[in-house]
């Protein structure tokens, strides 16, 4: 954890004018800075930056805030890894703050695989370039599949010697322990003695996000098909198959650059793509694709293509990928290639420019994928084409955003050739399988809550500030699903509106959009909640309520975290459920109860800016430069447009 001390100093130090000058350019314009802004397409600037009051605001999105949030916006860091990038770029020395011990046990315990991990690579590329065996074996099997020195250097690839104890010796005899060898698997430990796990193969470090190697892989250099042709890491703390995706850390600025991610099978799939230029890439590693890959691809991107064999392998593998991607959220499409080729065959005969203009050519949404399978097998089968649209509407019934869902229902019956009414049926149809699946489910969540006692009407700010606190305290770990409706102005100054579904922790998505109006509660206690929480939440990315209960000094902030506990369980869910209003999962109603409250909560906000603004012009009568006053306040009102156009999205 980072100490509060080194979290305030960032702060004090850092400049929000010099850091978002690092990506975007800004011109002068009176005490601020003027940019485009890089969260919609605009012409004319609307995206402001101002040093005296150190945060920022993106009139054409609604987004702003401090430095941090310009960061967590706009590079996808998490809130540490935001002070962590700015303590870098200002030189500050990062004070971790006390931890107890078990934590530091399980850090250090941490710390000592990646260690142990990172000798073992270094080790087995000092073994192909320095030993003669190395030499002669890994390396030249490299240059044979075409790799280049400086790609072998890169992706830092090496070479495990035949002998049954090289790396055991050299790591004991550097101090290395039995324990984190046995740990990292780097060793097999039995009742016979001891030994390497990699022996007579070439070598694949596996990098995390962050770059610290997490295991390894080891292929076989010959086609002996007795031995498994891959051995990888087994799993340990810190590799876990499911959560790895081979090259992120070397693709990840491309991807997020490209705004669009490709998937593959295999690391030298990964590898033959990156040396012709193709870097956006990854690699699932020849295990079936999971939630939280996906979860780490959508840091940086929401669009992922799927490249794969020209087999039926390969086919069966992209298959199973494009319900998992669309139900986080994530647009898919998928890319073939010819017949008896794969990425990497691929990448080795063709250049940059003939790969790029196969995939933009060939890679094709899932519904025409799936359509375009039936058309290969020629089959006028009109039980066949019912099983397709089925298979079809199946997949577009795990799309968390309805609108999205719509488009595709319409493209499925215009590429099926059959009618929307018959699609939007066997949608209803599928929808209602789902749903009484999940009512059932829901129902037992229900019955154990109290009866709920309705809220003070009197003032409305009051009534939204205490909704606020209780979405954090109830839901403020849970991830959503948000519709980020991106609203800009087309040239002729018309507000148009692009949507999409992002999943967020619920705490991030009120941190970054209530951080905009710089907020200020009306009730003070509430204001001091407010901040705890936020505090908490960002320290250690969880919040127990009963604890903080106990743990408050303040009777009066005690009392209402009580009643909050007691009185307001879900009734918002519960309401809406009851009513019928919304048949969707729990993430997209807890997000959309979260929109809801922020973006009232915002106008209000807005509206008192504009309140205090046209205060201070009329004090100053006189000397006020009206046409500053002016633009703020049309630049403040063009904001309450925005949030009103999104708060009718989300009614
Ligand atoms: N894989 C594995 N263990 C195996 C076979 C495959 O872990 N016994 C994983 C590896 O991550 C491999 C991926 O599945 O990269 C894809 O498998 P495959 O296509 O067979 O391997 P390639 O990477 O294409 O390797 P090569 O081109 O060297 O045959
Ligand atoms: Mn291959």
């Amino acid at each position: 954890m980072i100490s509060k001390n080194t979290i305030d100093k960032v702060f004090e130090i850092a400049r929000v004018e010099e850091v978002i000058g690092e990506f975007l350019s800004l011109k002068k314009s009176g005490s601020n800075f003027k940019g485009l802004s890089p969260f919609s397409q605009e012409r004319t600037p609307s995206f402001m930056v101002s040093p005296v009051k150190q945060i920022w605001k993106d009139f054409s999105s609604g987004k702003g805030g401090n430095v941090v949030a310009f960061l967590m916006e706009h590079e996808h860091f998490t809130y540490p890894e935001a002070i962590k990038f700015l303590a870098n770029k200002y030189n500050i020395e990062i004070e971790e703050s006390e931890i107890n011990d078990k934590d530091r046990e399980n850090r250090d315990h941490i710390e000592s695989l990646y260690l142990q991990n990172n000798f073992a690579q270094k080790h087995f590329s000092k073994n192909i370039w320095e030993t003669i065996e190395g030499k002669s074996l890994g390396l030249s099997y490299f240059k044979e599949r075409g790799f280049s020195e400086e790609t072998i250097r890169l992706f830092g690839l090496g070479y495990a010697l035949e002998k049954k104890d090289d790396l055991f010796k050299t790591a004991k005899k550097e101090g290395y322990s039995d324990q984190f060898l046995d740990e990292t698997g780097l060793v097999i430990y039995n009742d016979r003695g001891s030994i390497d796990r990699f022996r007579g193969r070439v070598v694949f470090p596996i990098r995390s996000m962050a770059g610290r190697i997490q295991g390894f892989g080891g292929r076989i250099l010959s086609s002996d098909t007795k031995t498994a042709k891959y051995l990888n890491s087994p799993e340990s703390k810190i590799y876990n198959k499911s959560k790895i995706l081979y090259g992120i850390y070397e693709a990840k600025k491309e991807i997020a650059k490209e705004d669009v991610c490709y998937l593959v099978e295999g690391y030298t799939d990964v590898i033959q793509m990156y040396q012709k230029g193709i870097k956006n890439i990854v690699s699932s590693s020849g295990t079936a694709l999971t939630i939280e890959q996906i979860q780490l691809i959508r840091r940086l991107t929401s669009n992922i293509i799927v490249l794969f064999d020209g087999d039926a392998a390969g086919l069966r593998a992209a298959l199973r990928g494009i319900d998992i991607i669309l139900s986080e959220g994530l647009n898919v499409k998928i890319c073939s290639f010819p017949e008896g080729d794969d990425p990497d065959s691929f990448a080795l005969n063709n250049n940059f420019y003939d790969i790029k203009n196969y995939i933009v050519e060939k890679s094709k949404d899932f519904i025409e994928f799936k359509t375009d399978l039936l058309i290969k097998e020629g089959s006028n089968d009109p039980i066949k084409k019912a099983a397709t649209v089925r298979d079809i509407v199946q997949s577009i019934e795990k799309i968390p955003d309805p609108i999205k869902q719509e488009i595709y229902l319409r493209q499925c019956a215009n590429q099926m050739q059959i009618s929307e009414e018959v699609v939007f049926n066997s949608f209803a149809q599928e929808k209602n399988k789902v749903i009484s699946k999940r009512k059932l489910k829901l129902n037992k969540e229900y019955i154990s809550q109290k009866k709920i006692t309705k809220q003070n009407p009197d003032n409305p700010l009051l009534n939204i500030e205490k909704q606020i606190i209780s979405i954090l305290i109830l839901y403020g770990n849970d991830e959503a699903f948000f519709d980020e409706t991106l609203i800009f102005s087309d040239a002729k100054g018309n507000l148009k509106e692009q949507s999409k579904t992002v999943q967020t922790r619920v705490f991030e998505k009120i941190f970054l959009d209530l951080q905009q109006d710089e907020i200020e509660m009306i009730q003070p206690e509430f204001q001091l909640l407010y901040n705890q929480l936020i505090d908490l939440f960002q320290r250690e990315g969880k919040i127990e309520a009963d604890k903080i209960v106990i743990q408050e000094q303040n009777p009066k902030i005690g009392k209402l975290l009580t009643d909050i506990l007691l009185d307001f369980e879900k009734h918002q869910l519960h309401d809406w459920n009851k009513k019928n209003i919304f048949v969707k999962d729990r993430k997209s109603v807890v997000g959309q109860l979260v929109s809801e409250t922020i973006l009232t909560f915002r106008k209000y906000l807005v509206d008192q800016k504009i309140q205090k603004i046209l205060e201070v012009a009329q004090k100053k009568q006189k000397d006020y430069n009206s046409v500053v006053f002016l633009e703020e306040i049309i630049q403040y009102q063009n904001l309450k447009k925005v949030l009103s156009k999104k708060l009718n999205r989300v009614l």
